[in-house]
């Protein structure tokens, strides 16, 4: 829906659009939050909108408010209604609290989408908007796109974990290479140009050995958005056997070595010794007891480091595990219009072991997309 300020919006369509609003700060904004404002006068008519549009620039209420002239603002905000994602922070960071900035202003009410996440300050910036006698509630409507909007700092702060997606280019029946390694092209430009906005929205990408090997890919983003971005690659190689060929790969001609992390097995670690200035990253994982990496573990590490999301884009041994050990949160399944049949093909979930029909995993709130003659599918994964 395209609007125009001046324009009657319903408190739903308010809402929708401070969400839309928010999503264009993707790839921009972490560790914090993708936020939208919409600010309507007291006829319900479009005052002014905005967005967090880099992290350590200006919150997204603050935005919306500045964008109205200062010499008309108190006159224009007399009865106004705001609009905001998640719940105006009460604490001072980089930039004033949302909630002091707001209690400035004749505003009528204050209606937000989420709770904090962090429990130091949930509810403490409505606590402060209501002392002023303006009105301040939690939405009740589009709690679902508002969760996913969040999805990645509601993750961070609930789990103190990554966020974890996965992205998978697969036939319709679910393949994703064969097993000599062709899998160029399953899927059509228009998908592959989504995955380069994939990239440029997660902080980094994660994929296992055998995808190095076989595909030597870059892993960059090459979509205009994000194009002189050099973002992280995490390569899940327990036994460290891509340890010297490394520095040449395919990942080390488009981005600095120290961008690059090589997790491996933390019993490898004694094995392998000092090793000198090698340039990149090692990070050394605990096991267990099936002798895979632990993915939960890793994730947490990660985000301690200051990743807070991680597109996984395989193959089918990394996908399996994330879902068989549970850190999978989003689901990015490009599906090209191919049959590729078994055995000789690779099922991108082959290795998720799956007892009883109970324990299958669903996707919430799926939604499809479609790319010319291929389909996005994308939901939330859980049990
Ligand atoms: N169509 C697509 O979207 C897509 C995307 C990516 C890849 N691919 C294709 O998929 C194929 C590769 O898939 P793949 O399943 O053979 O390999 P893979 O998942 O790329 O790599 C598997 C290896 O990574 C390591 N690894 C991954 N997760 C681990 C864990 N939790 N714990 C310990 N080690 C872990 C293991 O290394 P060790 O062997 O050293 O134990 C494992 O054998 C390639 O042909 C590639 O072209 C397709």
């Amino acid at each position: 829906m395209k609007v125009r300020l001046g324009q009657r919006l319903t408190d739903h369509e308010a809402m929708s659009l401070a969400i839309r609003q928010a999503q264009k700060g993707a790839g921009f904004v972490a560790p914090n939050p993708l936020v939208g404002c919409v600010i309507l006068d007291q006829e319900q008519r479009l005052l002014s909108l905005g967005y967090h549009r880099r992290w350590g620039g200006d919150h997204a209420e603050v935005e919306a408010l500045k964008k109205i002239p200062t010499q008309d603002r108190r006159r224009a905000l007399q009865g106004a209604q705001v609009f905001v994602t998640l719940e105006p922070c009460a604490h001072q960071g980089l930039t004033p609290s949302c909630a002091h900035e707001l209690i400035r202003w004749p505003l009528a009410k204050v209606i937000y989408g989420l709770k904090d996440p962090n429990p130091k300050v949930s509810g403490k910036g409505a606590e402060i908007i209501r002392q002023k006698g303006i009105s301040c509630e939690q939405a009740d409507f589009l709690q679902g796109e508002l969760e996913d909007l969040a999805e990645v700092f509601l993750t961070n702060m609930r789990e103190q974990r990554s966020f974890i997606a996965l992205k998978v280019a697969s036939s319709l029946d679910g393949k994703l290479a064969m097993a000599n390694g062709e899998s160029q092209w399953i899927t059509n430009e228009s998908s592959r140009h989504h995955v380069q906005y994939l990239r440029g929205i997660y902080q980094a990408v994660l994929i296992g050995r055998q995808t190095l090997l076989k595909d030597q890919p870059r892993l960059n983003s090459r979509h205009p958005r994000f194009q002189d971005r050099q973002n992280t690659v995490i390569v899940l190689d327990p036994k460290g056997q891509s340890l010297d060929g490394l520095a040449h790969s395919s990942l080390a001609q488009v981005r600095p070595l120290d961008k690059i992390v090589l997790v491996l097995s933390e019993r490898r670690k004694k094995a392998l010794g000092p090793r000198g200035r090698i340039g990149f990253e090692l990070l050394f994982c605990p096991e267990l007891e099936s002798g895979q990496l632990d993915l939960l573990w890793l994730s947490r590490e990660l985000y301690r480091q200051g990743i807070a999301s991680i597109l996984v884009e395989g193959g089918a041994h990394t996908h399996s595990q994330f879902l068989q050990q549970g850190p999978a949160d989003r689901l990015y399944q490009f599906l090209g219009p191919v049959l590729m049949g078994g055995p000789q093909a690779i099922g991108w979930t082959e290795g998720l072991q799956i007892q009883s029909f109970q324990e299958r995993l669903v996707l919430r709130r799926m939604k499809a997309f479609k790319l010319e003659d291929n389909i996005l599918v994308t939901g939330c994964l859980g049990r």
